[in-house]
């Protein structure tokens, strides 16, 4: 067996292995100016460019005197690297490589993580790491979640108090959904322009595309405490502190917080061309994240202005509504070379434009987005029960991910094509930190990593548990404080009940003292 995650689309190992030397020189026909080793046209690593049918594809030969690889494109030679560098376990201090022969390439094109940077702030080495991560295993998009209604964390010039008001909070509601507890101390940060060319730029060098989102016209409390004008009523908002929940809502007795920005007026319209061109200037990916989610109708139901514009539109719901405002940031983007990517909800519109890519996350089935691949619709796949990272394992066992398939949520064989891929969503309300954060991820993106790359016929769950207890030689190396098998498969439906109960009311962080726990007791 091969030592890698994600599993090579072919793998052969082959008799003898190849003595690592103390200084492994490189003839190289890329730069890789990440590979940092010395040149040498006698070099035992040799890296040829080659046709290659796939840009991100490689092969990978090792003998007892050579090591090559065949890359078309840069970054399929790095991905070769990261294949070797795993085969090898040098960084664990061997210095040999099995013979093998490896020819590779990706099942999905689209294969991403998110992040979501509002309800709490990580900062920029906290990126840099798990974009480090996200290139070891060989994933390339960061969606990156900057706008929410707890905090706005994206610097935008021609709006200041977007930075000066809606990136900070007086408080944060902590204990889970159903839980009245808050932390009562101002929480806060934000990146500026300069950091995120940097993140983008050190993305780039790893192969990552970063996708932005920015929420409209929901997920905006930040936004309207800022600018109050935004929304239908303007009315003297604060940034939220609490995350919703029923009981929480009723205890805190907070009114108007969760309202959507007017979709009538011209000047919350000009705020979001405004808002999308500054941010589309700091980021080169083609696409752009507009979240559309969860947009409560109410206060378009009331407004003037929003109701002129659907008499004049010929609009025949708010839900059209929503579609009208969403066509118009879709010509906006398409007119930059962008597409548009929303939640599954924005959907729900008659009068969307049938050229949206749709992010499908709904616990519930939804039959529009299951339409809208079926019809040839672009979709990218984060089902909740496989890719919703923030759910305890209590709830989402490592498995749910592993054995994810798109032919179990609705997606017809014939129209996995439409799928662009697969995505794990990392939300932050009750992730305050980088050992939650790690905890959550890892391993649920080693599994993300082989369901968006390995073809589906080679995923099998008890190799793949084989090749983790190996690759957790790696969490040790690099300080991840990774779920063991005992909390990222829990056992016990009663034990499962309860890691449940205590997460949605009381506890969010069982399962890392659990961890913490079994780790102390020599558990893996
Ligand atoms: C979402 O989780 N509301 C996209
Ligand atoms: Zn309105």
């Amino acid at each position: 067996m091969i030592e890698l995650i994600p599993a090579a689309l072919k793998d052969e190992i082959l008799p003898g292995e190849f003595i690592i030397p103390d200084a492994l020189k490189v003839k190289s026909d890329f730069e890789l100016s990440l590979l940092n080793l010395e040149r040498d046209d006698n070099g035992k690593l040799i890296i040829h460019k080659d046709d290659c049918s796939d840009k991100e594809g490689y092969r990978l030969e090792v003998n007892e005197n050579s090591i090559n690889i065949y890359a078309g494109e840069e970054i399929g030679a790095y991905y070769a690297l990261q294949s070797l560098r795993q085969i090898s376990r040098y960084e664990l201090g061997s210095r040999t490589v099995p013979c093998c022969k490896i020819s590779d390439k990706p099942r999905f094109k689209w294969r991403g993580l998110q992040l979501d940077e509002s309800r709490h702030f990580f900062g920029k080495e906290e990126v840099k790491r798990l974009l480090d991560m996200m290139f070891m295993m060989k994933l390339n998009v960061f969606h990156w979640h900057l706008t929410d209604d707890q905090g706005w964390r994206i610097e935008i010039k021609k709006y200041p108090l977007l930075t000066e008001i809606a990136s900070k909070r007086d408080f944060t509601h902590i204990g889970g959904w159903g839980s009245r507890k808050i932390k009562n101390e101002p929480y806060s940060g934000y990146y500026t322009q300069e950091d995120i060319s940097e993140i983008v730029d050190y993305a780039a060098k790893r192969g990552i595309m970063i996708v932005p989102e920015i929420d409209f016209p929901a997920h905006c409390a930040a936004a309207i405490a800022a600018y109050p004008w935004l929304a239908c009523r303007e009315i003297k908002t604060e940034v939220p502190g609490y995350f919703g929940g029923i009981i929480p809502e009723k205890v805190f007795h907070i009114k108007d917080w969760n309202r959507t920005i007017c979709a009538g007026k011209d000047k919350t319209m000009e705020f979001v061309f405004d808002v999308i061109d500054e941010v589309c200037s700091l980021f080169p990916a083609p696409y752009f994240h507009i979240g559309g989610d969860e947009a409560p109708k109410d206060e378009w139901k009331k407004c003037p202005c929003c109701q002129q514009k659907m008499k004049e539109q010929n609009l025949k719901n708010e839900e059209d509504l929503q579609g009208y405002f969403n066509n118009l940031i879709f010509s906006h983007l398409k007119e930059k070379g962008k597409r548009l990517i929303g939640w599954n909800e924005i959907l729900a519109a008659g009068n969307l434009d049938k050229t949206v890519i749709a992010q499908y996350w709904t616990p519930k089935r939804d039959k529009n987005a299951e339409r809208h691949v079926n019809t040839g619709g672009n979709m990218i796949l984060s089902n909740h029960q496989a890719f919703y990272f923030d759910m305890p394992y209590g709830q989402y066992s490592l498995k749910n991910t592993y054995n994810y398939t798109p032919e179990n949520f609705g997606v017809n064989k014939e129209n996995v094509k439409n799928v662009m891929g697969v995505e794990g969503e990392n939300w932050t309300e009750w992730t305050d930190g980088r050992e939650k954060l790690d905890l959550m991820l890892y391993p649920r993106v080693q599994a993300l990593a082989e369901v968006a790359w390995s073809p589906a016929e080679k995923r099998e769950w008890n190799n793949f548990k084989k090749r983790l207890d190996n690759f957790k030689d790696y969490f040790n190396l690099m300080n991840i404080n990774y779920a063991v098998d005992k909390v990222s498969m829990p056992a016990g439906v009663f034990n499962r009940l309860k890691i449940n109960r205590l997460f949605r009311n009381g506890d969010t962080y069982f399962e890392v003292k659990l961890n913490k726990e079994y780790r102390s007791k020599g558990e893996k």
